[in-house]
């Protein structure tokens, strides 16, 4: 069990007592994070960036060896980035892809995947099919065995969609394309820092996440997991000096590792500041932190359908920490600027972000609450409250 009082005074951001459920959006900060990422700036304006990172060389390697640990896999299978989109294209478009391959993406793909594998696929001849969704929402993965051939090189999978609670059966799925001899590139934006994540179990080929949501890390910062072998044999689409060198006139070398995904240039203070986050966690216990999101998230998927019109519209079977709900007769944008007003931080999902399965069950936007272990239960009854008053 994770201590809430000395989580909650570890969050400055609570400090005046608002009531934050937007994790799935940008989450708030430990401050450690916040001082490590503001004592690296005032260094660098101090004694320079080359400098100021030089000093920090042992601490910005350690970055991946935190990521790396929280993930089951080792550092030399990590790049940083600057987000989860940066990080999957990063990998997709460095798939080999001919005319006639095939790309598949699931019913809840994020709109930032989609459109980087539309592109990647006119520019190619290859094409971008929809795996279906079973009857409760998830990826169904025996229309996913019965879609697969040779010409699939690339499978998309959303581990948690930006727009709900689905948790999707990534390890099935990922073994089922592997039968086919496609690679597996998991979004794991919405699902690092609040669901288990063990890139070994779930065999998939490279992962994507982002720093700023569950994880609780600075805004501008993500990172790719690339397996071993393919972190040491895929040549990444753009390389810099970073990822390659320069060894002769007519001749560059690619990096050893998952760093030949990366740019030199980056965040030092951002990357610093992910590190501090993966720290925290760690120390405070994944699982601790897992356990006390999904209590959160359940207990405000039973009080929610009590209020009046209200509707939650969570898919699936296991949850994530997203709830999302719609509410009759309210526009969700104004509703949330007026919880807003009220001191309650909520977001919105528009079906642009998730195409295929927002248009799929008729809906132009649902209102997105996702609470991290630092929301109270004093939190969520305040939250419904407020949004009984303001539906009334
Ligand atoms: C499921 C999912 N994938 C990818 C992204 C993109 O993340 P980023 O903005 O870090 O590129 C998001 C952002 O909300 C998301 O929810």
């Amino acid at each position: 069990m994770i201590d809430l009082a000395a989580v909650r005074a570890a969050t400055p951001g609570l400090d005046g007592g608002q009531v934050f459920l937007d994790s799935a959006g940008s989450s708030l900060p430990p401050r450690v994070v916040t001082d490590t990422v503001v004592d690296h700036l005032r260094r660098e304006a101090e004694i320079g960036g080359y400098r100021a990172a030089n000093e920090r060389l042992d601490d910005l390697a350690a970055v991946k060896t935190s990521i790396a640990t929280l993930i089951g896999a080792t550092a030399d299978t990590i790049a940083l980035s600057d987000s989860a989109t940066r990080s999957w294209a990063d990998f997709a478009y460095s798939v080999p892809l001919r005319p006639g391959d095939r790309i598949l993406i699931s019913g809840a793909d994020y709109a930032s995947n989609a459109i980087s594998a539309l592109q990647r696929a006119a520019r190619t001849g290859a094409t971008v099919e929809h795996i279906p969704s079973d009857a409760d929402g998830r990826l169904d993965t025996a229309a996913l065995a019965a879609m697969l051939d040779e010409r699939v090189r690339l499978v998309s999978l959303q581990h948690a969609p930006t727009n709900g609670g689905l948790v999707n059966p990534v390890a099935e799925a990922t073994r089922i394309a592997h039968e086919a001899g496609a690679l597996v590139l998991l979004d794991a934006c919405q699902s690092i820092g609040q669901l288990p994540i063990d890139v070994a179990a779930l065999d998939v080929d490279a992962l994507s996440a982002t720093g700023r949501k569950w994880l609780r890390g600075p805004r501008g910062t993500g990172f790719l997991y690339v397996r071993a072998e393919l972190a040491r044999s895929m040549e990444p689409d753009r390389l810099d000096l970073h990822g390659a060198q320069w060894v002769r006139p007519g001749e560059y070398r690619l990096a050893e590792d998952a760093s030949r995904f990366e740019f030199w240039e980056c965040d030092v203070a951002a990357r610093l500041g992910l590190g501090a986050a993966v720290d925290y966690l760690l120390a405070l216990g994944p699982e601790a932190v897992y356990a006390a999101v999904a209590d959160r998230a359940a207990h405000l998927r039973a009080l929610l359908p009590e209020l009046p019109g209200v509707t939650v519209r969570d898919l699936g079977i296991e949850h994530s920490g997203i709830v999302s709900f719609t509410v009759d007769g309210h526009d969700p944008v104004l509703l949330r600027d007026r919880l807003a007003g009220q001191g309650v931080t909520v977001t919105v999902s528009h079906a642009s972000s998730t195409l295929l399965d927002m248009t799929g069950r008729g809906l132009a936007a649902v209102i997105r609450a996702s609470p991290h272990c630092f929301v109270s239960p004093a939190d969520l009854d305040h939250f419904v409250a407020t949004l009984a008053e303001l539906t009334r």
